[in-house]
């Protein structure tokens, strides 16, 4: 048997979490080892912060007065910013960071969310599509486009072992990169004891993709994308299979403006939306969430009827090195906390408890909250149709149908600017499912280039 070490057992004594050590004597002297090196790095004093300020209403926003709709700039760029864009992935200067660390619970499926067959025709998983774009985005500039893509304790060994399995989808093996986020332990609401999932073993989470940036830091990412020479990193999130990955307009706007953070955003149309919206306050960029925008703030309209605060947040941004440098070296962001109802171990009982409501706390970092520590940062507006369908539920709003619905009508819409007739339903999806590899065509324009005008679509198209 090993021997805890008395300093970590007054500890656990200390902030009263001895009932972790449920069934010590019988654990492996592995799982022993383990344990003790896991319960060694918990910050107790922060949990115990966290647990106490669980009812204490987050930050107020400032008086209305102080909050404007942030300034959005339009997606057709002069050629000069797109030319900017292209020359910076020329120049080899641009990373793709793929977060996809989330335990995907909305979403029941028993995989990494990045493995869901979401393609119309081929039932290529999102990773699959998400791969090709950076793979087709790195033929096209004749540059290297390192790809990170972060996982979590829930999602690592399921993802790595599917690029092996995949070839890494034709990326090259060096430019592929996984790293790990960090994990949270989650507390019991009432009396702050951090649950266990079984004896010997904590019940942990992801902690948040706001974690991204801990992460880069803490596993040396950084120092490597630093060592390679690049410069920006373009962040998106492994559920939106519609994503334009480093779109050179979206980039060049970054370059030009020297922008820290950059932002794209969907427009918000029904004030109820449950999106966050993007405005400046003290001139920064921030979100305010929408369980936080007050109702008639989110009703109020500019003089052409438009939602004033409509910069609805699709989780898009372009962060600089030296501003992500900065930031993972100065404390870095705050925790949320959130109620949820998780089964755990208990010591007391010796069982498994399912409960019926809401038992624990979990504490999650927003990447959105590394906006307002940007000093320059501009925003570019993207449309839904072209740019955002998450796959967040399994049926109805952002489900596996609603995003492959979105992926057909885009690709329709290109073959369409092409001068080919699709046939399509009255509610406007196509008939026949449709679907372009991004190794066919990245965009319309490219569509369009390369399409035989001879195309008839007669029943499920492919193009590759
Ligand atoms: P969501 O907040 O939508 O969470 O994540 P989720 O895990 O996909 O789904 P639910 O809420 O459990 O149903 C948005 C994006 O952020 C990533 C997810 O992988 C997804 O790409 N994410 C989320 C992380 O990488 N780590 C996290 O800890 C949380």
């Amino acid at each position: 048997m090993s021997q805890l070490s008395p300093e970590l057992y007054a500890r656990l004594r200390d902030h009263g979490q001895e009932h972790l050590l449920f069934g010590w004597d019988r654990l492996s002297i592995e799982a022993q080892v383990g344990f003790e090196a896991e319960l060694a790095k918990i910050d107790f004093a922060a949990l115990k912060r966290l647990h106490a300020s669980r009812d204490t209403a987050p930050a107020a926003l400032p008086p209305r007065e102080l909050i404007a709709p942030i300034p959005v700039r339009p997606r057709t760029v002069p050629a000069a910013v797109h030319a900017a864009g292209e020359e910076s992935l020329r120049r080899g200067e641009v990373a793709v960071l793929l977060v996809a660390g989330g335990q995907g619970s909305r979403l029941g499926f028993d995989k990494p969310k990045g493995m869901f067959p979401v393609a119309p025709v081929t039932n290529a998983s999102l990773f699959r599509i998400h791969c090709e774009k950076v793979l087709a985005l790195s033929r096209r500039y004749a540059c290297s486009v390192p790809l990170l893509v972060m996982t979590s304790l829930a999602t690592h060994a399921e993802t790595e072992a599917y690029f092996h399995a995949q070839g890494f989808f034709g990326l090259p093996r060096e430019d592929v990169y996984f790293f790990q986020q960090g994990t949270m332990p989650a507390v019991d609401i009432a009396t702050g004891r951090i649950l266990l999932e079984a004896p010997g073993q904590l019940f942990l989470s992801p902690n948040g993709h706001g974690g991204t940036l801990t992460a880069l830091a803490e596993t040396g990412m950084l120092d490597e994308l630093e060592s390679r020479g690049i410069r920006h990193v373009f962040y998106f999130q492994v559920d939106n299979p519609l994503v334009k990955v480093c779109d050179p307009a979206f980039l060049g706007t970054h370059v030009t403006v020297g922008s820290a953070a950059s932002s794209k955003v969907v427009y918000k149309e029904d004030p109820s939306e449950k999106v966050g919206v993007l405005a400046v306050i003290a001139g920064r960029c921030t979100i305010i969430e929408y369980s936080d925008m007050p109702a008639e703030m989110a009703e109020e309209r500019e003089a052409d009827g438009r939602l004033r605060f409509r910069a609805g947040n699709p989780a898009i941004h372009l962060f600089d090195v030296g501003f992500l440098r900065r930031v993972t070296s100065t404390g870095g962001l705050t925790y949320h906390i959130a109620r949820k109802k998780v089964a755990y171990f208990d010591p007391d009982t010796e069982r498994v408890i399912s409960p019926t409501s809401e038992n624990a706390l979990k504490f999650e970092l927003f990447i959105f909250d590394a906006l307002p520590l940007a000093d320059r940062w501009v925003v570019v507006e993207t449309s839904r149709a072209e740019e955002f369908a998450p796959l967040k539920n399994a049926t109805g709003a952002d489900s596996p149908d609603s995003a492959r619905q979105a992926l057909m009508r885009l690709h329709a819409d290109w073959l369409e600017s092409a001068g080919i007739s699709v046939p399509r339903g009255t509610d406007g999806n196509p008939e026949h499912p449709v679907e372009i590899s991004p190794l066919f065509a990245l965009d319309a324009k490219e569509c369009r280039s390369k399409v035989s005008p001879q195309l008839l679509i007669t029943g499920p198209t492919y193009l590759e």
